[in-house]
């Protein structure tokens, strides 16, 4: 019988474990390991950025979508889905009231929407740092050529945001449709790293067919990756997708996830997500308690908010920029943390 405190330990001071030992800590945490676990995330995550939460203004600005992904409510095939794109006048609107707000860093994110040149990437990005130098630009605008990379990253972008979604070939083609493959998810991570952009990886707990091994896959890929940033959120179900009828993840396997990643990488940006949110009224607070250590509030105009629907009952989708703000600042305050203005970049480890 392993003893799972141990491995705990184990993980801990060598950050990273096998993939036989990583399913035996998945399989076996009693409620009392579980405590364990996220103690020792918590106080790793402490020491690195003390009781500091760094913010990201998320910008949703399209929700036209060429993929097809099952799981996802603004796939191309949710013909009910109502379309929209921002402006280029309305997206530097949301900078404006965010960084009154206090935000440094801008998060574009979007469907893979076809009609936008990277011209027209470039623009809205030069347009943003012109505007507001001192910010960070991070991108999540899905899977594109080496090429278009380096040239947004010329023009200004900081960061990138691409999910990996699974590490496991047969199961990323149960949640993808034939025109999209993981070694090209792969290879755009790798070239984004090449070309020195601050990258974030990541996958959703409890996605339809997920098994125990493929999250041991998804953790031994992140190390081996070691991106900048981790997104890690529930799966939750879209009524209007293949998918809709698949069981939504579980608050308790993301939370350790969260913890566990914290302990493999000490100085990981790692949100305490919208999706945690989404599943539990207390979600990121708890996600912040297990080692987590950002959050995104929604800076998209409360007339698209519900029109950027990826699954189901999606929180905070009538509130106000300055509100969600606030709320979230209250939230942190109330577990003991507080929201930082600060850029929050990737650092050294302390
Ligand atoms: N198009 C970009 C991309 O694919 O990276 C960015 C937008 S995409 C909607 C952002 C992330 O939302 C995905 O990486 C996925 O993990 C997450 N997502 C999509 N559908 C979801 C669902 N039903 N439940 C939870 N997360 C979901
Ligand atoms: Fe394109 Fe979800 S299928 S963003």
């Amino acid at each position: 019988m392993v003893n799972i405190k141990n491995l705990i330990k184990q993980l801990e001071e060598q950050r990273i474990l096998s993939k036989e030992e990583f399913i035996a800590l998945l399989s076996n945490l009693s409620q009392e390991d579980k405590e364990f676990l996220r103690e020792r995330a918590q106080l790793t995550a402490k020491k690195q950025f003390d009781n500091k939460i760094y913010t990201r203004g998320l910008i949703e600005f399209t929700n036209y979508c060429k993929n097809d992904c099952y799981y996802c409510g603004i796939r191309k095939s949710n013909l009910l889905a109502e379309r929209y794109r921002l402006t280029n006048e309305e997206i530097i609107a949301c900078c404006k009231e965010g960084y009154e707000l206090g935000f440094h860093t801008f998060v574009l994110q979007g469907g893979e929407d076809g009609s936008y040149s990277d011209d027209d990437i470039i623009t809205i990005i030069k347009m943003i740092k012109k505007d507001y130098p001192d910010c960070a630009i991070t991108l999540s605008i899905g899977e594109k050529s080496y090429d278009s990379y380096q040239r947004f990253h010329e023009a200004g972008a900081d960061r990138y945001l691409l999910r990996h979604e699974t590490a496991n070939e047969e199961h990323y083609n149960k949640l993808h449709p034939k025109t999209l493959s993981l070694p090209n998810r792969k290879r755009c991570l790798k070239e984004l790293k090449e070309i020195g952009y601050q990258v974030g990886a990541g996958f959703m707990v409890g996605s339809p067919y997920q098994t125990l091994e493929n999250i041991a896959e998804d953790l031994i890929f992140i190390k081996e990756l070691s991106p900048e940033m981790i997104g890690i959120g529930p799966f939750i179900p879209h009524h209007q997708t293949p998918f809709a009828k698949q069981s939504r993840g579980t608050l308790e396997q993301t939370l350790v996830i969260i913890s566990i990643l914290r302990l493999m990488m000490p100085n990981a940006l790692i949100p305490a997500t919208t999706a945690l949110g989404t599943i539990d009224p207390n979600g990121r607070e708890m996600g912040i308690l297990h080692g987590a250590n950002v959050v995104m509030p929604n800076l998209s105009p409360t007339s698209v908010r519900k029109k950027y629907e990826l699954y189901d009952n999606k929180i905070c989708t009538g509130d106000e920029a300055a509100e969600c703000r606030c709320c979230l600042e209250r939230r942190m305050k109330k577990i003991g943390y507080e929201l930082t203005s600060d850029r929050g970049d990737f650092k050294p480890e302390v």
